[in-house]
């Protein structure tokens, strides 16, 4: 089963409700105002999942934002809760839009989902205007040195692609982006565990249930990088 197949099944938006990621809109609502992003202002919310962001940076902050997923399933259900032509099918290696459409993209718990992860930042800094902000939450390795063991573990999922946080700030300023913030938020990721393992028993009963038999052993291997959670803000700047 795929790491797509993950966030549509029923179990995850039973755990996380319609925002897939840890924390909710805490994290989104500090962006927002960070970045200061306006009414006029064009977003675009890339691996949007169900559109839940899409309906909050438009309904309650009066903003104009979209989404692209390469989900059917999510961009269905995304499409039913809101409007049509906000949400496209869509991957972050081959974003669907022309160059500098967007004031600003969000991508949260995305990132490490990516199959190609240079191509999508090289995406993101084309479709961005200059000096547009790139708002990113995703999960990192507070141990990078143990992810070879991660990476050939065979099951696919978010917490498989973990990256080694300082080696994304070089790669993100390689293709043009400065950092402008970055903090660790951690904690949101061990509430999520906490409240998954209440609800579960156990974090490997969870991944069994989302992604089938393959993930036996995962959480293991997972454990090992000591996985965390950051917010970081970084603007197009060539
Ligand atoms: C953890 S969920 C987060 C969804 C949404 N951003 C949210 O926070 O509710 C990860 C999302 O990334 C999407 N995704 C996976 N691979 C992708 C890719 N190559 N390009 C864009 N999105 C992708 C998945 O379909 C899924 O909806």
């Amino acid at each position: 089963m795929s790491a797509n197949c993950a966030y549509e099944s029923p179990e995850m938006t039973k755990l996380l409700g319609e925002t897939l990621r840890p924390g909710g809109f805490d994290l989104t609502a500090k962006g927002i105002s960070w970045c200061n992003w306006r009414s006029d202002h064009q977003l675009l919310d890339l691996g949007c999942g169900q559109g839940a962001t899409v309906r909050y940076l438009n309904d309650e902050w009066g903003l104009s934002a979209k989404g692209i997923d390469p989900s059917q399933q999510l961009i269905t259900m995304a499409r039913k809760k809101g409007c049509d032509e906000e949400f496209m099918i869509g991957r972050g290696e081959a974003i669907p839009f022309a160059d500098a459409s967007f004031d600003g993209v969000l991508s949260e718990c995305t990132l490490s989902l990516m199959d190609d992860l240079d191509q999508t930042l090289s995406e993101v800094h084309r479709v961005l205007k200059n000096r547009g902000y790139f708002f990113i939450t995703d999960v990192y390795a507070r141990k990078p040195e143990m992810l070879d063991e991660l990476k050939n573990d065979p099951f696919k999922s978010c917490m498989r692609g973990l990256y080694d946080l300082d080696r994304f700030k070089d790669r993100l300023s390689k293709r043009g982006f400065q950092v402008i913030l970055a903090e660790d938020h951690s904690e949101l990721l061990k509430q999520l565990l906490v409240k998954t393992i209440f609800a579960y028993g156990s974090m490997n009963e969870f991944w069994k249930k989302t992604a089938g038999n393959c993930a036996a052993g995962f959480q293991e291997t997972l454990k090992m990088c000591k996985p965390g959670y950051y917010m970081m803000i970084a603007r197009k700047e060539k």
